[in-house]
């Protein structure tokens, strides 16, 4: 396994790699791995002959009141669980080598970007954006892989590859969650035993309210207050719960085609997020 540190270093092993005709699939991180992000690179294995991790905590995508100087690294064993799963690259750059001093060009994607996550953290899909078809430009990646835990940002990406034409296919692969329901998440490290506990009630929720809607319940509002009832006891702060289109993430009143129920509470200071696809 090769550990890219520079562009030029990842630039010249994809072009000995598609010199010979090789696929790649890329698999973009922020690191501290966990079973949801080895479950991307098992989808990935099928996709290209040579997979690459990216190991990038990507500033642009924090908000200045946001947990980047806090966000967990851990490099040697993020190198450990990749060897183990058979990556073949990692591509890990510092800020420095990802953002000139004087960079100035963003990809902004202005309507799925807008509400849920888009509203508590207004400049976090342009960082990601940018930083995506970075990642896409760098690796010349045939085909990328994302978790539907981040469902927003695989519908902002997936229609940002459309408007702008770039040629990745975009895989998106089952929100993976701990034995007990909890959704796998790298913050998750961040939450004391206590908040752990009733953080439960996050999953627990968007279970009962999928559980209603399996059994042919449609209004919006009512799966919105399943989730918000299972929270609220539990002492979670909401910063959105939603049940929207999936094509357009536009509200719901009911739901009458697939959709997206999804949810952010913060327990104590860590905003967790989660979600199920109806329909
Ligand atoms: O989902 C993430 O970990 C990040 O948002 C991503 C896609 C790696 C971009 O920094």
């Amino acid at each position: 396994m090769q550990i890219c540190r520079t562009v030029k270093e990842m630039r010249a092993l994809v072009d000995e790699w598609r010199a010979n005709n090789s696929k790649i699939a890329l698999v973009p991180t922020m690191g501290y791995l966990h079973d949801g992000h080895i479950s991307l690179v098992k989808i990935a294995h099928t996709l290209g002959d040579k997979v690459v991790l990216s190991l990038f905590v990507n500033p642009t995508q924090f908000g200045p009141t946001e947990d980047l100087d806090k966000y967990p690294r851990d490099f040697q064993r993020d190198v450990d669980a990749c060897e183990k799963n058979g990556v073949d690259a990692i591509f890990a750059p510092t800020p420095d080598e990802m953002y000139a001093k004087d960079f100035s060009t963003w990809v902004t994607e202005t309507s799925l970007s807008l509400p849920m996550c888009g509203v508590s953290r207004p400049i976090h899909f342009r960082g990601v954006c940018t930083v995506v078809l970075k990642l896409f430009n760098i690796t010349r990646c045939d085909a990328a892989v994302f978790g539907k835990k981040d469902a927003q940002q695989a519908l902002v990406i997936q229609r940002m590859v459309r408007d702008l034409n770039v040629p990745v296919e975009i895989v998106t692969a089952p929100l993976v969650r701990e034995a007990d329901g909890l959704a796998m998440s790298s913050r998750n490290r961040y939450l004391s035993a206590d908040e752990r506990e009733r953080a439960l009630s996050l999953s627990r929720g968007i279970f009962a309210a999928e559980k209603l809607y399996n059994k042919g319940e449609r209004s919006a509002s009512v799966l919105i207050a399943e989730v918000q009832k299972s929270v609220e006891q539990a002492n979670g702060k909401i910063d959105y719960i939603v049940c929207n289109a999936r094509d357009t993430l536009m509200p719901l009143e009911s739901i009458d085609r697939p959709a997206l129920l999804a949810a952010a509470v913060y327990f104590g200071t860590t905003r967790l997020i989660d979600n199920v696809f109806l329909g």
